[in-house]
């Protein structure tokens, strides 16, 4: 069990158009639950798929391990299309991938280890290699004090390490985890993606994650693919997608998660307690840190305090936004302004006395994107491009007075 380089890039599993459409039945009409999915998982990457419920996931990876067959496109995993495989075959190709549960899915009757050496038994393993296999994978988990005791004696989050070893026993090449941390606290679900990015980087496993959960995608996705109403709606890098949003589903799991834009309440009291300019910078590895926000205030002769904000980490690469006051000389203050903007995104919210409106504010009724029909609409003269996303004012900026501000598309959308 030696750790691994960064992931190979071949895809491990292949969706061409793939569809799995369920027929109308009795007054029930057709589902169309994974609608002419295409992408590829890489061989040693962790890839997400997230979506709100009803998206489609878990028939999309159900196609994966064939609990499901397409009704159009085809599914390719380890080299092997799984279109009109005989059910043996299918078997086969079963074997190589081991699978988690959101509830664990343990034998209540059995011990932990007992749980762990099924599917061993299934495979016709000797008793005493599988008693070795046990215990080997009982401490990979961090429960090797436990082979004795039944699931029903055991934290949800060791619950989950059973599974885990229970799904690694036979050395599967791809694990899947469908909703694998929804059931435990956040301080369980952290502890058990460190022991799957463990999985990952250790055993060079590919891990396939599903989840309705941003900071799953966030901790120790490396591809993420965001699914609405059975399609992939966005693809890519799990930075890239999250700190450029494009779509309005995407837009609500990063506002869901990150909370680090002033709402309009909390601008509000913000105003009340700062009279200076208030502005809010983008912070992320290309865009600007606030080692540059500094030095750019200081050349100005322009204070500035940090009064909101948050960073965080999205694939273990800084992300996030930070509200400030800005106070000094009024043409040094809009010179920093412009200044800041050559780093970074800058939303100009003006000052207590003369307020800009922040087009793409997390307000009162819910954050932008919650209703998908108005994300994105042309609002207050505004077009919202993203919650994330700060663009730039075509005004020409300043505290002009008034909700004028522009907030323009990028380029590339
Ligand atoms: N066996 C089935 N027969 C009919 N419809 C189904 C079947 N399985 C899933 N569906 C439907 O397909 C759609 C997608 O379901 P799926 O379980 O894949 O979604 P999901 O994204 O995993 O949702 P959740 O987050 O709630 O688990 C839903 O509308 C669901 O009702
Ligand atoms: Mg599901």
């Amino acid at each position: 069990m030696s750790a691994t380089a960064a992931p190979t890039t071949g895809p491990i599993i292949s969706f061409r158009d793939a569809s799995k459409v369920f027929p109308a039945r009795g007054r029930r009409p057709e589902v169309r639950a994974v609608d002419g999915v295409t992408l590829d998982v890489r061989a040693g990457e962790i890839f997400g798929v997230i979506g709100y419920s009803g998206a489609g996931k878990s028939t999309l990876v159900r196609l994966i391990n064939a609990l499901e067959t397409t009704t159009g496109g085809s599914v390719v995993v380890d080299g092997t299309d799984l279109t009109g495989l005989s059910e043996a075959r299918l078997r086969g190709v079963r074997a190589g991938i081991g699978m988690i549960f959101q509830q664990f899915n343990l034998l209540s009757a059995r011990t932990v280890a007992g749980n762990v050496a099924y599917p061993l038994e299934v495979a016709g393993w000797p008793r005493e290699k599988r008693r070795a296999r046990v215990a080997e994978l009982l401490d990979f988990v961090g429960i090797g004090d436990k082979a004795d005791v039944h699931p029903a004696q055991l934290s949800g989050g060791q619950k989950q390490r059973v599974g885990i070893a229970r799904a690694l026993a036979t050395s599967p090449r791809i694990l899947l985890a469908d909703e694998a941390t929804s059931a435990l606290d956040p301080e369980t679900t952290q502890d058990v993606l460190a022991l799957l990015r463990r999985v990952n980087r250790e055993l060079g496993i590919t891990v396939v994650v599903i989840t309705h959960e941003m900071d799953v995608v966030r901790s120790i996705c490396d591809r993420v693919a965001v699914m609405e109403h059975g399609k992939v709606v966005e693809l890519g890098d799990a930075y890239q997608v999250f700190s450029r949003p494009k779509q309005p589903v995407t837009r609500r799991f990063v506002a869901t998660a990150l909370k680090d834009r002033p709402s309009a309440e909390v601008l509000e009291r913000l105003r009340a307690r700062h009279s200076g300019r208030i502005v809010t910078v983008g912070v992320d590895e290309v865009a600007g840190s606030s080692a540059v926000i500094t030095r750019v205030l200081r050349e100005r002769g322009v204070d500035g305090t940090v009064v909101f904000g948050g960073i965080t980490e999205v694939a273990e690469r800084p992300y996030g936004s930070l509200t400030l006051e800005l106070v000094g000389d009024a043409a040094a203050v809009d010179g920093a302004v412009a200044a800041l903007r050559g780093v970074t995104d800058v939303v100009d919210l003006g000052t207590a006395a003369r307020p800009l409106e922040d087009p793409s504010v997390v307000r009162r009724g819910g954050p932008v994107g919650a209703e998908e029909d108005t994300a994105g609409a042309p609002r207050r003269g505004a077009r919202v491009v993203g919650v994330a996303d700060y663009g730039t004012f075509a005004s020409g900026g300043g505290p002009a007075g008034g909700p004028t501000g522009m907030i323009e598309e990028d380029g590339d959308r």
